[in-house]
């Protein structure tokens, strides 16, 4: 069998032609385009080229996007103002915080202080809980990418055994959640499984976010698994590869993600999708507010309870 390419660059870019209206619907309607504030701590070279490919998207669909740079030796305190000011920063809808984070940092209290109707990384506790539960106002960038490239090839989850390699809070976790709510059976597989591939090997679908370049093989695959590659590694001759072997798993899988060009652009479309959706909701929000509407309870309500 040669497996089929999802091609993730191809679904990015019609999914931003479609971005791209919204973005100008909103400018019209509110007089300014959606905002997106991104902060970036230290010198880390990875997570510089991350935050530059998000400004670049946001540019490139008419989100206003702003970057605010801090030496790692920031306090906790220069971050968490900021963030504050964020927060009650009528022209910013979303706000990002470029992880990891130095050491010194308090990576929960940052997380906790953005606005969880600003949260578009879906990183807060509210948003991680929302995903248990099923009402999260935004899903995280990664996981919510899958699911978009598992729904543009028709690909059921309902009832199909998914193993997820990696048990990470940006991506093991909630993409096991979010298929979980889907009807799929989810097992997690993580640095400390014995034998993973007696669970691979059941897999009908194989999400692989483990950081660890070629861990996944051939013969660790059921003929026919779509599989999911959402590693991204840099290897000493500089090339990138995935966390699967493309080459062996693409003849045994029936669809497999490229790396590049397969989950990576899908996440940053997310972050755009979630950019917008804020400020479709903040738009809303403050057409209710104006008393043409009455305010129904619902989660922007429930929301502000613990949040500014
Ligand atoms: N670092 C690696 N992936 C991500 C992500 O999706 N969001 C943020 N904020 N930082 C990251």
């Amino acid at each position: 069998m040669t497996a089929k390419l999802i091609n993730g660059r191809r679904l990015a870019e019609k999914l931003r032609g479609e971005l791209r209206i919204r973005v100008r619907s909103i400018a019209k309607r509110r007089g300014r385009a959606p905002g997106l504030a991104v902060i970036l701590v230290g010198e880390d070279a990875a997570s510089a080229v991350y935050v530059r490919n998000k400004i670049r998207a946001c540019e490139a669909v008419g989100i206003e996007s702003t970057c605010i740079r801090f030496p790692s030796r920031v306090s906790n305190e220069e971050l968490l103002q900021t963030i504050a000011r964020l927060n009650a920063d009528d022209a910013i809808d979303g706000i990002l915080v470029q992880l990891p984070l130095p050491g010194h940092i308090d990576l929960p209290l940052v997380l906790e202080t953005i606005s969880i109707e600003k949260d578009v990384d879906g990183f807060h506790l509210y948003n991680v809980g929302g995903l248990v539960v099923g009402n999260t106002i935004f899903s995280p960038c990664t996981p919510y990418g899958v699911v978009k490239l598992l729904e543009s090839e028709n690909i059921a989850i309902a009832g199909q055994n998914v193993v997820v390699v990696g048990a990470s809070n940006i991506v093991g976790k909630p993409m096991a959640l979010m298929l979980m709510s889907r009807g799929a059976t989810v097992s997690i597989c993580h640095a400390l499984t014995r034998d993973l591939a007696q669970f691979t090997i059941l897999a009908d679908i194989l999400v692989v976010a483990a950081g660890v370049p070629n861990l996944i093989l051939a013969p660790m695959v059921k003929a026919g698994a779509v599989v999911i590659d959402v590693g991204i590694n840099r290897l000493p001759d500089g090339s990138i590869a995935g966390d699967v072997d493309f080459h062996g798993v693409s003849q045994r899988a029936s669809h497999i993600t490229p790396v590049p060009g397969g989950v990576g652009p899908m996440t940053v479309t997310m972050l755009l999708e979630n950019t917008i959706a804020s400020a479709e909701r903040s738009s809303a929000q403050a057409f209710r507010d104006n008393g043409r509407i009455q305010p129904a309870p619902g989660l922007l309500e429930a929301s502000g309870v613990n949040n500014a």
